[in-house]
């Protein structure tokens, strides 16, 4: 996959050369490409933002270096369009789905807006997606951008060694995960659940959805109205 970034602040996308995401780049699992938006501006000020039409407080991003960047990134070649994201408090919401939805994508193309907002046309124009990853207010696009490049590249084949660890994850059937636990058996007078020490592959998989149930009723209950119940799941719930 192919990952194009679009921002005022290129530094920011800096995280995105460590760990996970970075060790799939240098393997040449997803290929990242950070460009610094005001390279398609002119002026000496070299001004990326205007004040809103109607009024109203802050400063909105202009459409003419969004427009100029985006063709310049995305090529002259219309039979390879990148799926182009804007990440905005108001967008549609981040989820492990869309995640999947957009891991099958071979280009991406992020444009991190400051300030309000890019104006309304030039998203328009380009936008795929305009994706929020949950109810609160950033500075910006870059840190959303951050969380779902993540999201999405532990998604793409061969990201993640053990396949498992994606298929189990708290998401993947719709449930919180359960707490998870490694060694010593005995951590200050806390002991690991002894069913997990067992063997018995079949009762620890039980148990670990019944864990996942009451965890996702506490925190999350809205979440169980989405997901088919089964009769095993059902009475470790009517307690
Ligand atoms: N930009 C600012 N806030 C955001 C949010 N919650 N999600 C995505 N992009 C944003």
């Amino acid at each position: 996959m192919r990952i194009d970034v679009l921002t005022i602040f290129p530094d920011y996308l800096r995280p995105l050369e460590l760990a996970l995401v970075g060790r799939a780049a240098a393997r040449d699992l997803v290929d990242i490409h950070t460009h610094d938006l005001r390279q398609w501006t002119h002026d000496v000020h070299r001004t990326v933002d205007d004040a809103p039409y109607g009024g109203g407080p802050g400063m909105v991003m202009r459409p003419e270096p969004w427009d100029e960047a985006l063709r310049a990134v995305s090529g002259g070649d219309p039979t390879r369009r990148p799926r182009v994201v804007v990440p905005t408090p108001a967008g549609v919401p981040f989820t492990q789905r869309y995640a999947a939805e957009l891991a099958e994508q071979h280009w991406l193309v992020f444009c991190c807006g400051r300030y309000e907002g890019i104006d309304g046309r030039v998203v328009e124009a380009w936008a795929d997606d305009e994706i929020s990853i949950g109810d609160y207010v950033l500075a910006g696009g870059e840190a959303a951008t951050l969380v779902i490049v993540e999201a999405v590249t532990r998604l793409l084949p061969g990201v993640v060694g053990n396949v498992e660890s994606i298929t189990d994850d708290s998401f993947a059937h719709g449930l919180l995960e359960g707490a998870v636990y490694t060694r010593p058996p005995i951590w200050r007078e806390r002991e690991v659940p002894a069913i997990l020490r067992s063997g018995d592959h079949a009762a620890i998989a039980r148990w670990r959805r019944d864990e996942a149930l009451l965890r996702t009723r506490r925190r999350r209950p809205e979440l169980l109205d989405r997901i088919e119940l089964s009769a095993a799941d059902r009475a470790v719930l009517a307690n």
